[in-house]
């Protein structure tokens, strides 16, 4: 299949490119490289567009002949969509509709969306299933959220054939080495942990040692990237007009943060000093997901079950590109 990757220079998204490309499907990215790097794309498979500019999606649509449509561009940081939630709201959600408008046109109707863990809140329950209640307490989550019904209402008036996975905490790079996690600025725990391992940073800050956990500190279900992309080609050759699959995407395992650094230190032979800060606002204690729907309806099994796997794979990219992407080897 014919696909455009909306973000497919991003961290899930350029993996996805690789997993499509590696299961036969034409994968095109349609980026603005705001966040995502050229370096991640293969060569000749950029476009260079907006979201926001529904022109550039038409064109894109148009120039590609895609069959279907995989959509990884999103703001999603926390704490930036609590303090400037108008542009999380602008760049998600008007974006997002943007891009359904354009697909709509088109006759596209296939849609694979990454949707997140944030939509369930601070949920009661551990592992999370699908049912449990989507009460999201930041605009990020929201964001996501509002994206997800009306990815269901294009579903049933239009026609589309949706997927939306819900991913937990994405994790890990690519077994070629080439492409991996590289965010400015860096905000998640292993990268952060693997800067210490690297020199870049004194020690690593656990943010609050006294939630209501076996340790102290936050759980959570760190999912390898290329684990995902595997279940994004997965969905996509299920996608069925008039249907919409709402999967989360998991490993069904809960690490802490003190767990993670001990895997970091195991993987790395580096001490890697802590520091016990505040909470950050808006964590939730423990986000495990239940991925039973996913593994039966996709035939899907995470490869990466362990922290130390999951380290392992992160750890062989940092050291061979310390400064991410701007650090190429000739
Ligand atoms: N953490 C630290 N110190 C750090 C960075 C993180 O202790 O320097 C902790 C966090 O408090 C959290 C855990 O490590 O308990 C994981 O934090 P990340 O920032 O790596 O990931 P999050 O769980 O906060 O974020 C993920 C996704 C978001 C999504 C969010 C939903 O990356 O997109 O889950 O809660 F919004």
């Amino acid at each position: 299949m014919k696909v455009l990757v909306v973000g497919g220079a991003g961290y899930v998204g350029s993996h996805a490119v690789r997993a499509l490309e590696a299961a036969g499907h034409e994968a095109w990215v349609f980026d603005n490289l705001f966040q995502g790097h050229r370096a991640a794309v293969p060569k000749g498979k950029l476009i260079q567009g907006d979201l926001l500019q529904p022109s550039d999606l038409t064109s894109a649509l148009e120039r590609t002949g895609a069959e279907a449509v995989m959509h990884f561009a999103a703001l999603s940081l926390v704490g930036e969509s609590v303090t400037d939630p108008a542009r999380y709201y602008e760049n998600n959600v008007v974006g997002t509709l943007h891009l359904l408008e354009a697909m709509r046109a088109k006759g596209v109707w296939r849609l694979v969306f990454s949707s997140t863990a944030a939509t369930y809140g601070e949920p009661e329950t551990s592992p999370i299933s699908e049912d449990a209640p989507q009460l999201p307490i930041n605009p990020y989550g929201r964001t996501k959220l509002a994206i997800e019904h009306a990815l269901q209402s294009y579903s049933t008036a239009y026609g589309f054939g949706c997927a939306a996975l819900r991913y937990f905490n994405a994790a890990g790079a690519h077994a070629s080495g080439e492409i991996g996690e590289d965010h400015s600025p860096e905000t998640h725990l292993i990268p952060i942990v693997l800067q210490v391992a690297l020199g870049q940073r004194e020690h690593i800050t656990i943010f609050g040692d006294d939630y209501p956990t076996p340790d102290g500190t936050c759980i959570r279900d760190y999912i390898h990237v290329d684990d995902l992309a595997d279940a994004h080609v997965r969905a996509l050759e299920q996608l069925q007009p008039h249907a919409m699959l709402q999967l989360n995407l998991g490993t069904g395992h809960g690490f802490s943060v003190r767990q993670v650094i001990d895997a970091c230190r195991q993987v790395t032979g580096h001490p890697l000093p802590e520091v016990v800060g505040p909470k950050r606002a808006g964590d939730p204690p423990e986000l495990v997901a239940n991925s039973a729907r996913a593994q039966s309806l996709l035939d899907w099994q995470p490869e990466f079950t362990t922290a130390r796997a999951v380290v392992e794979s992160a750890w062989r990219w940092h050291q061979a590109h310390p400064h991410g992407f701007d650090d190429r080897s000739p």
